[in-house]
This record gives C-alpha cells, sequence and structure tokens, in this order.
C-alpha cells in the first residue's frame, strides 16, 4: 500500500498538476528526478484521468530505473478533493503490479511509493482504495495462475482462505453435494475432467436481514472447448476461463474489508473443461437444477451451461433479490467491442441504471447490449428446453439470453468480460500485461450503491 509521505529520502518526485495547455504529458521539473506531469484541464478532471496519469508516470520512472518516488497530489486534492488522492495511488499501484514469476533467479527489488498532500477525508479514501486496489491485484494473481496449479478444488482453497480472513462465511460443495442439488448441467460439464468441480459460495453479511445480492462468476479453470476442441491458436488464454469467478470473489473480498453494510454472495461455478472418455458431445440433451432441459450444441459453450446452475442455485439456495452474472463468455464480444470495453444485457431497467451508474463512479467501460424477443428465439432448441447454441448468429446476446432464460422473475444483468478480462498489451497505463482484474471495481460500486444508510 502506498503510505502518506512523512519527509523521507526519495529518488523521483511526481507532481500532478492540472490546468496546463498540456494533457497528460510529462515534463522534467527543476532537478533530475523532479517531474510535473499535466493531466489537464480542471473541468475535465476525473478519477480515472488521473489513474491513467499516474500510471503513466511511475510506468516511466520504473523504465528510468527509479526505486522510490513520492507523489504529489496537493494541486489535485482542492479541485478533486480526496478521489484525486485515491485515484492516483490506485493508478500507480496497479501499474507496477505485475504478473507472478515462476523463473528462477534473483526477484526483482521492489519500488515503493508514497502520496503527498492532505485534505479533509483523505485517510479514508486512500484506506478505501487500497483494499478495493488489493482486491484487483488479488483477482490478477488468480487469473494469472496457471491451470495446472489452480484446479477447482485449489481455487476454493485460495478463495476461502482469503474469505475466511475477513470475516466472510464460505461454503463448498463437491461433486456429491452438487449432485443432491440436481445440477446437472454443471455437473455434466464439470465431469469432463479429471480435477471434480466445486461450486464456491461466499457469504458476506453486512448489511441487515435483507436478502443478498448473488454475484455468480464463471469459473472454468482452462477451457479447452472438450469435444468441440478449440484450435491451437485459441489455447493460449484458456486458463484465464476463471475472470468472472475472480471479479466476484475481489468485488466480494473488497466489500468485506471496507465494511460496506450490504449483503452480497458469490456464487462460483469451478469446472474444467476438458475430453474424458464420458465427456459431453454435441447433441446430447442434459437437464439442469431449473428442471429446464438443454441440447448441447458445441461443447465449447460450456460457460452457459454452469451459470444456468449458478443462477437457479443463487435463487433457490441463497435467497437472491438480484442477480448479477459474469463471465468471460464469447469471443463475439472481443470482435463488437476489443479489448478496453465489456458487454452487457439486463432483464429489467432500475437494476441496469444502477449498473450503469456503478461504472460511470468506477471508471470502466461497459455497453448495452439489445435482447429483442427474437434473439430468444435463436435458442430454441427442437427437442428441449433451450440450445446452448444459437441457430442465428448474435453470440453474446443469445449466449447472455441463455442464462437470463434462468433468472425467473429477479432483476438480473449479465456481464460479458471476455474482451477485457486479459491484455497481451496494456489497453490502459494501468493495467499490466495479463490479467485486467476487470469488473472488481464495478461490482463493489453497484453493491455498495445498494448499501443501507448507516
Ligand atoms: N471462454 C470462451 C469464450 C472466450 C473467447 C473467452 C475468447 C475469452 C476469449 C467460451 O467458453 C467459448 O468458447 N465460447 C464460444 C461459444 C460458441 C462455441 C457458441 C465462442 O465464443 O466461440
Ligand atoms: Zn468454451
Ligand atoms: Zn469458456
Amino acid at each position: 500500500m502506498i503510505q502518506r509521505y512523512q519527509g523521507q529520502q526519495t529518488q523521483w518526485r511526481l507532481s500532478f498538476v492540472s490546468d496546463s495547455e498540456k494533457a497528460m504529458t510529462l515534463t522534467p521539473g527543476d532537478g533530475p528526478c523532479a517531474w510535473t506531469v499535466h493531466v489537464g484541464s480542471s473541468d475535465e478532471l476525473t478519477p480515472e484521468r488521473l489513474r491513467r496519469a499516474a500510471a503513466k508516470a511511475v510506468k516511466t520512472m520504473k523504465e528510468l530505473g527509479g526505486k522510490t518516488g513520492v507523489l504529489d497530489a496537493a494541486p489535485l486534492l482542492p479541485i478533486l478533493g480526496p478521489a484525486a488522492g485515491a485515484a492516483l495511488t490506485q493508478g500507480a499501484e496497479l501499474a507496477l503490479h505485475e504478473a507472478p514469476s515462476f523463473a528462477t533467479g534473483t526477484p526483482k527489488e521492489p519500488i515503493t511509493l508514497w502520496l503527498d498532500g492532505d485534505c479533509d477525508g483523505l485517510d479514508q479514501a486512500l484506506q478505501e482504495t487500497a483494499q478495493l486496489t488489493r482486491s484487483i491485484c488479488l483477482a490478477r494473481d488468480l487469473v494469472n495462475c496457471p491451470a495446472n496449479k489452480l484446479t477447482p478444488a485449489l481455487m476454493a482453497e485460495e478463495m476461502t482462505r482469503e474469505a475466511e480472513a475477513l470475516g466472510i462465511q464460505c461454503q463448498v460443495l463437491d461433486e456429491h453435494q452438487a449432485r443432491t442439488l440436481g445440477m446437472e448441467a454443471f455437473l455434466t460439464v464439470g465431469s469432463s475432467a479429471l480435477h471434480p468441480p466445486r461450486l464456491i459460495v461466499l457469504r458476506y453479511r453486512g448489511g441487515g436481514d435483507e436478502d443478498p445480492i448473488c454475484l455468480v462468476g464463471k469459473g472454468v479453470t482452462c477451457d479447452t472447448g472438450g469435444y468441440c476442441l478449440k484450435a491451437a491458436s485459441s489455447m493460449k488464454g484458456i486458463k484465464g476461463d476463471m475472470a468472472g469467478a475472480a471479479a466476484v470473489w475481489g468485488a466480494v473480498l473488497a466489500l468485506a474489508a471496507n465494511h460496506v453494510p450490504v449483503n452480497v454472495t458469490a456464487v462460483i461455478p469451478s469446472v474444467e473443461n476438458r475430453i474424458s472418455p464420458d465427456s459431453y458431445i454435441p447433441g446430447d440433451v442434459i437437464g439442469s437444477m431449473s428442471g429446464k432441459t438443454i441440447e448441447v450444441g458445441n461443447t465449447d459453450a460450456e460457460g452457459r451451461l454452469i451459470l444456468a446452475d449458478g443462477v437457479t442455485y443463487a435463487i433457490r439456495e441463497e435467497h437472491a433479490a438480484r442477480i448479477v452474472d459474469i463471465a468471460t463468455l464469447t469471443g463475439a464480444v472481443v470482435g463488437m467491442f476489443g479489448f478496453t470495453t465489456a458487454g452487457y444485457l439486463s432483464n429489467n431497467e432500475g437494476f441496469s441504471d444502477a449498473f450503469q451508474a456503478a461504472y460511470h463512479r468506477s471508471g470502466e467501460q461497459y455497453w448495452p447490449l439489445p435482447t429483442f424477443p427474437e434473439y430468444r428465439k435463436m435458442i430454441e432448441s427442437p427437442l428441449a428446453d433451450l440450445s446452448n447454441t444459437s441457430s442465428d448468429g448474435c453470440g453474446t446476446i443469445t449466449a447472455g439470453l441463455f442464462i437470463g432464460a434462468f433468472a425467473e422473475d429477479k432483476p438480473w444483468i449479465h456481464i460479458d468480460i471476455a474482451g477485457t478480462a486479459w491484455v497481451d498489451s496494456p489497453r490502459f497505463e494501468y493495467q499490466t500485461k495479463g490479467a485486467t482484474g476487470a469488473g472488481v471495481t464495478t461490482l463493489y460500486e453497484l453493491c455498495k450503491g445498494y448499501a443501507q444508510e448507516v
């Protein structure tokens, strides 16, 4: 965590100033390691802009070999208040957080930063942001973890270890317990591998006795495609197919660490999608916890199968008041929005408005997708209640609507982060190569928006 500056000797001083002609450029200051970072005019100043500016500045410092630095927020605090300090520290920390290496040899020397400047409420804002940043980094680490070191059971262990340390109530269901609940869609995918599936449930109770918001995250620890095997060139990122799971875990950790007065339950169906002698194959018809039957059109459309049961579990067993599912679900969303923007759809205007307000606060980019009745027809099946593939394209929308068919009458949002969860090269300055931690801050803000007044 970035501490408050108390006169330590540092190699670098990065001062952030607004209302300059030059937007977000670095200019040398009066010493060899004193730089002034121009962040643009004060009427256009946003926390997101500052996250990017701080990230760019510390990456530059790092490239030039700097090991210690102070971020001077003083000129910006009168303009944006404590949010300026929070955004600068978050941008800097995220920019420096890299995927852990398994290479042998001497580890890199760490970089230490401090924040200079003061205003009312700064300590509290820095505390909250530090917890959020930590959760984003934990989510990134989990997604970066190779699949051979993160089976569903190992993911359950890692998630519950961090959650229990924050007083979150944890339950991990194995395949036998899932069988008792009738989670056939989840188990069908889950039995494609030697490593058995797990349903991970994390219950954070910061609110009163109201029913929880349930965050359902796709936890496919590796997605080979199953019998509809992916091409070798599409297999590089398959370990990252649990980024939805990491996002809901990170959000719940941050809510608990910050004692946000709200009830939230993370529901994480975790499986490997592989090939075994008894794996499911295209043409199979399977059941689900809801009772609905599903025709399997493609074994690589596994995410919606496990999420369907995750959503039914959230309604039946966790009494969800509202449901969000989040997943690296379709290649189609990457074609539409690229690596900077996630797509979402919803069955409820009020909930959707709350989500929009949440991503405006977090600074992450999302864009809504339509849910016209014609799209529902595309996932009809001649021999079952639903098909897990579309008969007529529109891959992202139809995948979402498939999951929505299990949401019953609950306000529900589906988020597809297949494009934003992973970057081979950073699209925003505060990203580093690999997992981005997509979704953590927006889900946190969404749940915080439902917090009780205290
Ligand atoms: N996990 C993938 C989606 C994905 C693609 C994530 C690219 C990240 C990057 C998902 O399970 C999948 O394979 N979806 C298929 C669905 C199709 C077979 C209907 C897809 O999008 O191609
Ligand atoms: Zn797949
Ligand atoms: Zn997948």
